[in-house]
């Protein structure tokens, strides 16, 4: 059956915030409490501008929830909320020069409205940086670590009785621990605060459709050039239970998709207790730190149980499971079976590789080398025929020789990735490689990723035509009026799409489709629309709006570098 309801958004933006259609608080259910109603006039209407990748995304929604179920009302734009809560992320300077670059415009927004009232949280709240801040950012009034923001509501003196959620008073959330010697949040009530926000329904995800799942938080790599152990604080799992009872409810409300969320989403487990029920999970980690996985859940685990939530008709309820972003050292075997076994496991791993050279990996404090990562890719593409693979990589980081980069390209020729998240290396302070000499210059670091960019445009090119004249299955999650396309072959015009997996860096959702004008134009009652194949291809189509939510057959018949087009089969 088709589904026709309409795709919610949360207002994610980038440079200049967009109109968001707004939202009404949580009102108490029960009217004998209507006199205790939250008055609208005494509470803030809220905006929150997100950046970075899908993990900050998700935590917005829980935010945003938090907010609503605390009777705030959500603004339409930012000019017009009472409180901003700006989701930051660090991961290059680029990224936190965004918000700087802001202050002014937020002094006077609250010049025009001087009860407005700034959060910044997300990772350029850093224990480490708190001190210096309020210099940074000088427009704001409260900030938050990633692991403080479900305290948001608590934090801004909104908690009312019906809005403190899983928030015990006197529990002190902002523990801190040490990473690399330097102080980071402990984070470790996340997982259970995050139970609680879901219980109570507190979460307000940002569509209907396809829903972000977090599994683990913060990240026990230590890559050298990364900034997200010091933001995200070590790793911590959330109890499988609690995983499966949230994507239970997923299933009921119907969504179609979930993306299983974590910076290391396939290190899932290893921190858990031991249990009976998983005397059968040996996963074994063949590269890195020696960790006790034995009879812990892992992610294979996880993938199994959600793919067995039935629909009755004894097929997965949610039919497309996604999990991001997967790590070298802790791709298993069973990971392996799990993808090419579980029905509803999409073809697509993002699997980063950083580098095509040996020397720089090692100096990236990556811990594998090529030779395992192509191991590891030969094994998946044997196991699930087709699979789509996509990478990320960093070019100019410390001491890349041409050579080195050279050696990246040959591997991007040979891996022949479907997609490449590339990015100048942005030194970022309290990471172990700003101690070493950044000596790639600026334009040389913007040369090579161009080089590299072009040469993936034919790879990807390349993997897309094969895809001419076959069919493949569309999860549609865009309408949009033929109007609103007019300037689709300008570049970055068309392929709005949620970037993924890393948006700040430079890659295919930040291209521009294809570059030509689709030839066939919606009929009566038709609207372009677009959606994700199964391996994570947009493809562009023309039908029905009502089609929105619904998976439906296409026959490709065009391709693009970015992009296919096809026709509803
Ligand atoms: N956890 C994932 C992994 O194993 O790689 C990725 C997380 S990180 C949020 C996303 C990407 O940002 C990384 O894969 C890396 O390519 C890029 N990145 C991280 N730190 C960077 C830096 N200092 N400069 C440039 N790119 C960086
Ligand atoms: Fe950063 Fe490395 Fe952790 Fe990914 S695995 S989040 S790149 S430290
Ligand atoms: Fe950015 Fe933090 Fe994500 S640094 S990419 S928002 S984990």
């Amino acid at each position: 059956m088709i589904d026709l309801r309409p795709s919610r958004r949360l207002p994610v933006v980038e440079i200049l915030p967009p109109v968001s259609a707004g939202r009404d608080a949580a009102l108490p259910s029960d009217d004998r409490l209507t006199e205790f109603r939250p008055e609208d006039v005494a509470l803030p209407s809220f905006f929150v501008w997100t950046l970075g990748c899908q993990m900050n995304r998700s935590d917005s929604e829980e935010m945003a929830g938090r907010l609503l179920a605390a009777g705030c009302p959500e603004a339409a734009t930012l000019e017009g909320a009472d409180l901003i809560v700006i989701n930051t992320c660090a991961i290059r300077e680029a990224a936190e020069a965004k918000v700087v670059g802001r202050q002014g415009y937020l002094a006077t927004l609250r010049d025009r409205n001087p009860a407005l009232r700034v959060v910044l949280t997300g990772c350029a709240v850093r224990e480490l940086d708190r001190g210096r801040l309020p210099r940074r950012y000088p427009a704001v009034d409260v900030f938050l670590r990633p692991d403080e923001e479900p305290e948001i509501v608590e934090r801004l003196g909104l908690a009312s009785a019906q809005a403190s959620v899983g928030i015990a008073s006197g529990v002190d959330t902002a523990r801190t621990t040490i990473v690399n010697r330097t102080v980071v949040s402990a984070a470790d009530l996340l997982p259970g605060t995050r139970a609680a926000a879901v219980a109570a329904g507190a979460v307000h995800r940002g569509s209907s459709i396809s829903a972000w799942l977090p599994i683990v938080y913060g990240c026990d790599k230590t890559c050298t050039y990364c900034i997200v152990p010091l933001t995200r604080g070590p790793e911590r799992s959330r109890p499988f239970d609690d995983i499966i009872a949230e994507a239970r409810a997923l299933a009921a409300a119907g969504y179609r998709e979930v993306t299983l969320l974590g910076q290391n989403v396939n290190s899932y487990g290893h921190d858990l207790p031991p249990e009976a029920r998983f005397a059968h999970v040996d996963t074994e980690r063949s590269v890195g730190r020696r960790l006790d996985r034995a009879a812990r859940p892992d992610l294979a685990e996880l993938l199994a149980a959600v793919d067995g939530i039935g629909d009755g008709a004894g097929r997965p309820a949610i039919p497309r499971l996604r999990f991001l972003t997967s790590h070298p050292w802790d791709l298993s075997d069973r990971l392996i079976d799990a993808i090419a076994g579980r029905p509803s496991v999409c073809e697509h791993l993002h699997l980063p590789i950083q580098s095509g050279d040996d020397a720089m990996l090692r100096r990236m404090g990556r811990q594998y080398t090529v030779e395992h990562y192509r191991g590891r890719v030969e094994r998946l593409r044997a196991a699930v025929p087709g699979i789509a693979v996509s990478t990320d990589v960093i070019v100019g980081f410390c001491g890349e020789t041409d050579a080195q980069f050279r050696a990246t390209l040959r591997l991007l020729e040979e891996m022949r990735f479907d997609q490449v998240f590339a990015a100048a290396f942005s030194p970022r302070p309290g990471t172990p490689a700003a101690l070493l000499p950044d000596d790639v210059h600026a334009a040389e670091k913007r040369r090579r990723l161009n080089e590299l960019l072009a040469l993936q445009e034919g790879i990807g090119l390349d993997r897309n035509r094969a895809w001419l004249g076959r069919e493949v299955e569309v999860l549609v999650d865009q309408a949009s009026s033929p109007a609103s396309h007019d300037h689709e072959g300008e570049p970055g015009a068309a392929d709005a799409v949620a970037a993924e997996p890393d948006e700040t860096a430079a890659g295919p959702e930040k291209g521009h489709g294809d570059g030509e004008r689709p030839p066939e134009a919606p009929g009566p009652g038709e609207a372009r629309l677009a959606g994700r194949s199964r391996e994570g291809r947009l493809v562009h189509l023309v039908g029905d709006p009502g089609l929105v939510g619904a998976l439906v057959r296409a026959r490709i018949v065009h391709a693009g570098p970015y992009s296919l087009r096809g026709r509803l089969a």
